[in-house]
């Protein structure tokens, strides 16, 4: 088992549905907690870590490596006689995803998602999937799950032929990336160096924002995952595959990022060797433009961990990828940005 599977393992095993996302903030912290200065929670649940410069504060610049910690999972809206549960998505679902999934509560009770017959399936709207816990009655469901409890995906993980596969590297991987620079950082920087751990990305980036407001930094880096176009008959051409490196973000549906923080991997990338692939992403969008435009605006790009099935309980990423962004992202931060 790979270093990086391990610590995958460790961050997809908790839980962090958009909102909710207590438990695996406590994880990254007692992960993160000895090797920065000060670590702090703010107001929207985003985790924000500091590493002080050495040198006069003045001059000093703030550099902010951002990964959202959040996933998309689904909310219980109405329990109805039967004890079958309906739901509202948290985030980006695809109902072609959910289909005799597993799914469980913070309490950890257990459901399988599930779908009306009657509807022909291709018609299939996600009102007409419901999660089923077992229960016999309404009474009974009641004691397991409330309207308005948060589940997230439940399903198992494996490492093979180079591969990660499972729920959540969307983007437990973005977090683990920066626990892995985390650890080569050196004793003294001479920047002031944040990692921010963000809330509620998925519900369309909104932890990222307040946390830049408060930090003001000098520029940002996002580390999140992107689609790939190695797949048999996608819908677009897309220059980014598993295992060809990290991807450099130019563009994405929401940001357009900053020429100096593409200029800067590209520069770590030639004198690292560690190879770069080019993301230019049709739809989703990432932190990146939350940040870029908070306060009077901060030049932030975003490096992307190739992935695909993304938001389905089982992603797929190459190792090589997650070690390679965080050499680059290493040298980056230390030398070239
Ligand atoms: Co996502
Ligand atoms: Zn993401």
């Amino acid at each position: 088992m790979s270093k990086v599977f391990e610590l995958y393992k460790t961050l997809a095993a908790a839980f962090g549905p958009s909102g909710r996302e207590d438990g695996i903030r406590e994880t990254i912290a007692s992960i993160a907690g000895n090797y920065f200065d000060e670590v702090t929670t703010d107001a929207l649940g985003s985790l924000i870590c500091r590493k002080k410069a050495v040198g006069v504060p003045e001059n000093v610049r703030k550099i902010m490596l951002t990964a959202h910690m959040d996933t998309p999972g689904f909310v219980v809206t109405y329990i109805d006689e039967h004890g079958f549960l309906r739901f509202a998505p948290v985030g980006g679902l695809f109902r072609g995803d959910l289909i005799h999934v597993q799914v469980r509560f913070a309490n950890g009770t257990r459901g399988v998602v599930s779908y009306e017959e009657k509807p022909d399936f291709k018609d299939l709207q996600m009102n007409n999937l419901f999660i089923d816990i077992g229960a016999a009655n309404k009474k009974e469901a009641e004691r397991m799950v409330k309207p308005g409890d948060f589940a997230v995906f439940d399903a198992p993980s494996f490492e093979q032929n180079g591969m990660i596969c499972g729920p959540f590297l969307d983007n437990r991987i973005g977090c683990a990336v920066l626990l892995m620079v985390m650890t080569k950082l050196p004793e003294t920087v001479k920047d002031d160096i944040y990692f921010v751990f963000t809330a509620q990305e998925e519900v369309g980036m909104r932890g990222a924002g307040p946390a830049a407001f408060a930090i003001e930094p000098t520029m940002a880096i996002a580390i999140d995952v992107t689609d790939t176009g190695d797949l048999p008959e996608q819908k677009y051409p897309m220059d980014c595959r598993l295992g060809g490196g990290p991807a450099v973000k130019i563009m994405d549906h929401s940001v357009l990022c900053a020429p100096r923080i593409r200029s800067a991997l590209e520069e770590a990338s030639l004198i690292t060797g560690v190879p770069i692939q080019h993301e230019i992403l049709r739809d989703g969008g990432t932190d990146t433009a939350a940040i870029q435009r908070s306060g009077s605006g901060v030049p932030t790009g975003a490096l992307s961990i190739p992935t695909r099935y993304v938001h389905s309980p089982s992603e797929m990423c190459a190792v090589r990828d997650v070690e390679q962004a965080a050499a680059l992202l290493t040298r980056t931060l230390l030398h070239t940005l």
